[in-house]
């Protein structure tokens, strides 16, 4: 059977389990949503939110590209995080990377890949930016690895230079910024332990007061 085809059969029967779980399961889900997180990560087809968190619908809101990226220009990016802090008051922000992410591992390379070319060039950015410390790592694949690392650790720093993330905490001390990794060889997820709810490790220039009028 063609992919798409199967996909609407196990659309049919997916239902038919949720309604026999629970049948007012759609019913309440129709009302509103009130997701507590935010959830940043990588369009990889392997990493699904929901499915590696155990989540259901109605509980995370979601927002992916190639590399988990957090790009100030990019107002897809910006009015998802617009809307979940302020309209959904979500408590946790979650930028969840992966081990062998195809879009760091191709910004590691000279290779042009084309239109992509610009969207990886923020993580050559981040490459950059943590040049020591990554020319030093002789094994490759430790390198790549770590290269997924920092580039987590930089856009939770992205998301905190926001004045969107900046405004919400002066208001309610929320949303918790998050740095997760998943391994796609184990299934497990490793936080990064680069959890923020203040400004206070950015340096003063990214500090922002509210606006004077
Ligand atoms: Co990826």
């Amino acid at each position: 059977m063609e992919a798409y085809k199967a996909m609407l059969e196990a659309n049919k029967k997916w239902v038919e389990k949720c309604l026999k779980d629970d049948p007012e399961f759609f019913t309440n889900l129709s009302k509103g949503q009130q997701p507590q997180v935010l959830w940043i990560g990588c369009s990889d087809s392997r990493v699904p939110a929901n499915e590696i968190t155990g989540t259901r619908p109605g509980e995370i809101f979601v927002h992916r590209n190639i590399a988990n990226m957090v790009v100030h220009t990019d107002m897809n990016m910006l009015s998802v995080l617009d809307y979940a802090v302020n309209v959904l008051h979500v408590r946790h922000v979650i930028v969840c990377g992966h081990y062998g992410c195809g879009g760091v591992q191709a910004a590691m390379t000279s290779q042009q890949f084309g239109l992509i070319d610009n969207w990886l060039r923020n993580i050559k950015d981040v490459y950059r930016l943590h040049v020591d410390e990554l020319d030093a790592i002789e094994d490759e694949t430790a390198r790549f690895d770590r290269l997924v690392e920092l580039n987590v650790i930089e856009q939770v720093f992205d998301l905190i230079k926001t004045s969107i993330i900046q405004n919400a905490w002066k208001s309610r001390s929320e949303p918790f910024v998050h740095g997760w990794v998943y391994s796609l060889n184990t299934g497990l997820i490793k936080d990064l332990g680069v959890t923020f709810d203040s400004n206070s490790t950015l340096p003063h220039f990214y500090h922002m007061r509210h606006m004077p009028f």
